[in-house]
């Protein structure tokens, strides 16, 4: 198995499931074209996150690493009229091409972009009162996800779902000489959530266009 396998199964299922539309595609572009990372969610990611807020009946979402706003789009498309994500960005620049981006795909008045370190937004957030947030998407700077995860539980309601993005990475998490800070932190994440009984957990790894990784599903099980 490898890459190209992995590609071409994943345009196989994407173009059959959810093909891409005007709005995706020209956030993807413009945001190459300003120069982000290509590191967002593929499109199966997309819809997986699309399907798991309208489970839950999102009409708060919470989403910490907005990049260019992909996995934005699909979030806002969950929500009913009145339903709202808020987004954390560190990189203005990267809120800025985000917020052209939902613009241009119409769900502006459903976006809330914060733009600021998640670890100084998300207790900010907490102290507005803000959520309970229905579903959060932690995407970001991995190191910080253990702290990221905790802020996403306590605004959380029981029924409540947390996804964690990049907790495989290619399998170093497992590689007890890796100590890189993000593979640290999806270990200190593993710790700290499996002793949780606020919440109960498991983790896929994903292959396809992104290559080998995967995420973590939680389910708040308790009234936080
Ligand atoms: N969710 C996006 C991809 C996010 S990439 C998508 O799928 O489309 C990770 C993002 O997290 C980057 O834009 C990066 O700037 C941002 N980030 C990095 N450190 C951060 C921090 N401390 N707080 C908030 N965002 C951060
Ligand atoms: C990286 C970050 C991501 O959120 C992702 O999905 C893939 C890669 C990265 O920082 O390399
Ligand atoms: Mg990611």
């Amino acid at each position: 198995m490898n890459q190209d396998v992995w590609n071409a199964v994943d345009h196989h299922f994407g173009e059959a499931f959810h093909p891409s539309d005007d709005a995706l595609e020209a956030a993807l572009q413009a945001s190459a074209a300003a120069g982000l990372p290509q590191i967002a969610v593929a499109p199966n990611q997309g819809r997986l996150i699309e399907i798991l807020a309208r489970l839950t009946g999102a009409k708060k979402i919470l989403e910490v690493g907005t990049l260019g706003g992909y996995s934005t789009i699909w979030l806002a498309r969950a929500l009913p009229p009145g339903g709202v994500v808020v987004t954390v960005e560190y990189e203005p620049k990267h809120a800025r091409v985000a917020s052209a981006n939902i613009d241009r795909a119409g769900l502006s008045n459903r976006v809330d972009i914060r733009v600021g370190a998640g670890l100084d937004v998300l207790p900010k957030l907490h102290g507005e009162g803000a959520g309970p947030f229905d579903l959060s998407f932690i995407d970001a700077d991995k190191a910080n996800i253990p702290a990221y995860f905790d802020w996403a539980v306590r605004m959380s309601r029981r029924g409540s779902v947390i996804v964690v993005d990049n907790v495989t990475r290619g399998g170093a998490i497992v590689d007890p000489a890796n100590h890189q800070p993000d593979v640290e932190g999806v270990r200190r994440f593993t710790e700290v959530a499996a002793r949780d009984d606020r919440v109960i957990l498991t983790a896929l790894q994903t292959v396809g266009v992104k290559g080998y990784d995967g995420l973590a599903i939680a389910l708040v099980v308790a009234d936080p």
